[in-house]
C-alpha cells in the first residue's frame, strides 16, 4: 500500500495542465466520489493495525499534496486567462500561511493562565524606570554592583533615570498603590548591558509573583512553586529549594527543577548536576514593605521572578537564548499553542 501511495504522488507530482477543464478532470480522478483517494480509504481498513498510522499519514499528506496542487494550477490557470479573457472573481485568493504565536508569549501565557487559577491579577510597569523602583525601594545599597553602569543601561543625561534590569520593579510600584492584600504577576521585558551570546542577551523577558497578606509563611511560597511546577513541566518533575542572597528578600532561595534535557542523569546543560536554576524567591524584606508603606508588624508577604526564556528553554530544549530574537521564521513556526 506504502509503495502504492508513493506511486500516486509521483504520478501527481507529473502532472501539468493549462486548461481549466483539464484541472477539473484531474480533480475528479483524484479526489473525486470514486477517485484514487476514496478509494485508498476504502482499501485503509485492510491495512494491519501496527501500519494504519504510517499509512494513515501518507495518505492525509498525498490528499494535501493533490489539494495544494491543485489550488496552484488554478492559479496559473486563471493568471494567464486574464490576460485574454474576464477575470473570475469567484476563484479562491492565492492561500495565505498562518502564523504561529512565538514560543515566548506562549509560555508567557501559560504562566499567566496558572497563576491566574490561583487568584493572581496581572500588573504592569515601565520599561523606562527610575534609581527608586528598580534599586532602592528594593533594598539596593548604593554600592551594590547592579547599580554599576556595566550591568545597567542608564541615560545619560539623567542616571536616575534607567531601563529596568528586573520586573520587581512592578512590585514596588503595585504596594506604593494597593492595600494588602495584595496577589500579583507582572510579566515583562527587561534589559541588561551583557555581551550577547547563547547564554545572554542584553534583552530577555521574567515574571515576577508577589503575594502580601497576614500570616502569609515560606511554607506557602514553596507550595505555591510546586504547585506551578508540576502544571508548567508535569507532575513527575521535582524542586529543590537552595539558601540565596537577594536585597528584597530575606530570607532568600533560588529554585531548581530537575533537568528536563538529561531526566536528571547529568549534560551540559545543567553542567553534570541534574538540577536547573529556574527562579529566584523569598519573603519581602520588611524594609521593602516599609519603603513603600505597607506595615511590616501587621503584613508579611513572599515574591519570586523568574525568566520566561528560561522557562521555555526548559520546555522546549532550545538552548540557544538568540533564537527567541532574531525571528526567523523557520524557528517560530515549529511552536504551536496548546491554547
Ligand atoms: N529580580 C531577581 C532577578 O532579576 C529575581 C528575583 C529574585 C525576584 C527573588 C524576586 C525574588 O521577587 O524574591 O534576578
Amino acid at each position: 500500500m506504502l509503495q502504492n501511495i508513493e506511486k500516486i504522488l509521483e504520478e501527481a507530482r507529473q502532472f501539468n495542465a493549462e486548461t481549466r477543464e483539464e484541472i477539473e478532470q484531474f480533480r475528479i480522478r483524484y479526489l473525486g466520489k470514486k477517485g484514487v483517494l476514496a478509494d485508498l480509504f476504502k482499501n485503509f481498513k485492510q491495512v494491519p493495525a501496527e501500519q494504519k498510522k504510517e499509512v494513515g499519514q501518507k495518505i492525509n499528506q498525498l490528499k494535501q499534496f493533490i489539494s495544494s496542487r491543485i489550488e496552484e494550477l488554478i492559479l496559473a490557470a486563471s493568471v494567464e486567462v486574464t490576460g485574454k479573457e474576464s477575470t473570475d472573481l469567484t476563484l479562491p485568493g492565492p492561500p495565505l500561511q498562518l502564523g504561529a504565536r512565538h514560543p515566548i508569549s506562549i509560555v508567557r501565557n501559560q504562566i499567566i493562565d496558572i497563576f491566574g487559577r490561583l487568584g493572581f491579577t496581572i500588573s504592569e510597569g515601565p520599561e523606562i524606570e527610575d534609581d527608586w523602583h528598580v534599586f532602592s525601594a528594593l533594598n539596593f545599597p548604593p554600592e551594590h554592583p547592579a547599580r554599576d553602569m556595566q550591568d545597567t543601561f542608564f541615560i545619560e543625561k539623567d542616571p536616575d533615570i534607567l531601563l529596568r534590569t528586573h520586573t520587581s520593579s512592578v512590585q514596588v510600584r503595585v504596594m506604593e498603590k494597593e492595600k494588602p492584600p495584595i496577589r500579583t504577576i507582572s510579566p515583562g521585558r527587561v534589559f541588561r548591558n551583557e555581551a550577547i551570546s547563547a547564554r545572554a542577551h542584553c534583552i530577555f523577558h521574567q515574571v515576577e509573583g508577589l503575594y502580601i497578606d497576614e500570616n502569609v509563611s515560606f511554607a506557602d511560597l514553596k507550595q505555591i512553586l510546586l504547585y506551578f511546577t508540576h502544571e508548567m513541566f508535569g507532575k513527575d518533575v521535582d524542586i529543590r529549594l537552595r539558601p540565596s542572597y537577594f536585597p528584597f528578600t530575606e530570607p532568600s532561595a533560588e529554585m531548581d527543577i530537575n533537568c528536563q534535557i538529561c531526566g536528571g542523569k547529568g549534560c551540559n546543560v545543567c553542567k553534570y548536576s541534574g538540577w536547573l536554576e529556574i527562579l529566584g524567591c523569598g519573603m519581602v524584606d520588611p524594609n521593602v514593605l516599609e519603603f513603600t508603606g505597607i506595615d511590616s508588624k501587621k503584613y508579611t508577604g513572599y515574591a519570586f521572578g523568574m525568566g520566561i526564556e528560561r522557562v521555555a528553554m526548559l520546555k522546549y530544549q532550545v538552548r540557544d537564548l538568540r533564537l527567541y530574537f532574531e525571528n526567523d521564521i523557520r524557528f517560530l513556526e515549529q511552536f504551536q499553542a496548546a491554547h
